[in-house]
């Protein structure tokens, strides 16, 4: 008997699909079909295919083309799968010819026509895209990044940029994208925006937009203001809008399964958190930092992050020290937050003035848990105990520094309405909180 095998995600089974089953079968006897598993698909950086795994699983059962079906699960596992069953021939479309030629050393390897015209990208695509408006500040880096990485994700097609540096922009692979000199025309021409202008100008940007009945990813601190944070909620929830904040790491896999270790217990009760942030910059000869991100702004929020989710909003006291390269502007070279609780107590640091291990530290009564530097982008992190035995790795692929799974969770977010579980409005309010007692002085020690 000769055995088949071929691999696929086969996420909104079509017609390609099935006549790649159908010659599949008719080279053997006997068809196995691997399925790709969600992680793994997530960890080859396809995050967006919309059919969960046993709802694909059954549409390939369903063809009744499949003697067997498996799933493919981690990278290597193809050698595994023809060994164990005793594959064969390995086949699968054209559009893989050559990459799979590594298994020509345990069966044989076709790879058939594909079929011309279709594909579940197109067919997740067709589902009217969303079209996100890029709003920024003076630089383009950071847009230009979204850009590219909305390249990746599926249902969300760029409409257009404002904000940004127009000359610099001309220069840019991004120039094929309109450019649009005035806000409302951006806002006319999409259904969302991403917002990162000076966080001073955030408040006018977001409400604008809302009013404007658009949806907003906006770049943390939503506002600089407690108070303009919730009003911009309210009016979100009123015209049934998603206002989401974007901290890439809270939306990121690694981050998301550290949270949920801490909080199983895994280390026992969380005592102490440690989190630095910073990124340095040579700042002596700038004179004019109104437009600038300062420590505060630029790091605060991403610090606060694991605090806040970790143990809490609720804390009795805090103390805030800060060095100011320029104090009338607000642009602190460094400023450290300590917080106490009931029973814990946290310090953060976050610094563009300075240079330090942006590493975070969990301490719970049982162990803790350790995230390199820069942790915010983290693919990795260990949890340790006293008998080095017990100790564990944890490793998530990271794409595209955690902004691809921000978009994908912004574009979910409009289309299911399941309520933003990355972050809580408590933690957004209590970051916009922190941010304006620094602004205003609250609860602030200045040192030289
Ligand atoms: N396939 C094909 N013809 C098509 C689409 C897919 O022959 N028009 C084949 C692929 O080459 C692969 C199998 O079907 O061997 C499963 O492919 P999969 O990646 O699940 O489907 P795509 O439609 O290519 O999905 P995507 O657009 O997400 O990459």
């Amino acid at each position: 008997m000769k055995k088949v095998i071929t691999y696929g995600t086969y996420d909104l089974l079509h017609y390609g699909h099935i006549r790649l089953l159908e010659r599949a079968k008719a080279l053997g006897d006997y068809l196995v079909v691997g399925v790709t598993s969600d992680g793994f698909d997530a960890m080859r950086g396809k995050i967006n295919v919309e059919q969960p795994l046993m709802e694909r699983v059954e549409a390939v059962r369903k063809t009744g083309l499949a003697d067997e079906i498996i799933i493919e699960e981690y990278e290597g596992q193809k050698i595994n799968d023809i060994q164990r069953l005793g594959i064969d021939i390995f086949t699968v479309g054209s559009d893989w010819e050559g990459y799979f030629d590594y298994l020509k050393d345990y069966c044989e390897v076709v790879y058939l026509d594909r079929t011309q015209g279709i594909s579940s990208s197109e067919l997740r695509s067709s589902k009217s895209a969303l079209n996100l408006g890029l709003v920024g500040g003076v630089e383009l880096g950071i847009l230009k990044k979204y850009f590219e990485e909305s390249l990746a994700v599926n249902g969300i097609e760029v409409s257009g940029i404002y904000g940004a540096d127009q000359s610099a922009y001309h220069e840019d692979k991004m120039s094929t994208l309109p450019y649009f000199n005035a806000y409302e025309e951006l806002l006319e021409a999409s259904d969302a925006v991403y917002i990162i202008s000076h966080p001073s100008h955030h408040y006018r940007d977001v409400k604008q937009a809302l009013e404007a009945g658009k949806h907003v990813l906006v770049e943390s601190p939503i506002t600089l203001k407690l108070e303009q944070t919730k009003e911009l909620f309210n009016l979100a929830k009123e015209k049934k809008l998603v206002l989401m904040e974007a901290i890439k790491t809270a939306y990121s896999t690694a981050y998301s399964r550290l949270l949920l270790l801490a909080k199983s217990g895994k280390i026992g009760d969380i005592k102490s958190i440690d989190v630095t942030c910073t990124s340095w910059k040579d700042y002596r000869d700038v004179s004019d930092f109104s437009e600038k991100w300062n420590s505060m702004t630029a790091w605060g929020p991403t610090a606060l992050l694991p605090i806040f989710q970790m143990i809490g909003t609720e804390y009795c006291d805090k103390t805030m020290v800060t060095q100011f390269l320029n104090e009338a502007q607000r642009f602190d070279a460094f400023t450290q937050l300590n917080f106490i609780y009931p029973n814990a107590v946290a310090q953060m640091k976050v610094g563009k003035g300075i240079k330090s291990e942006g590493d975070l530290r969990i301490t719970g009564t049982q162990g803790y848990i350790y995230v390199p530097a820069p942790w915010w982008k983290t693919d990795y992190f260990e949890l340790r105990f006293e008998n080095q035995n017990q100790n564990k790795r944890y490793f998530y692929q990271l794409e595209g520094e955690g902004i691809r799974y921000e978009l994908v969770a912004f574009v979910n977010e409009i289309t299911y309405h399941q309520g933003n579980t990355f972050i809580d409005p408590q933690v957004s309010y209590q970051i916009a909180q922190i941010v304006e007692d620094f602004h205003k002085g609250k609860d602030l020690k200045i040192i030289k």
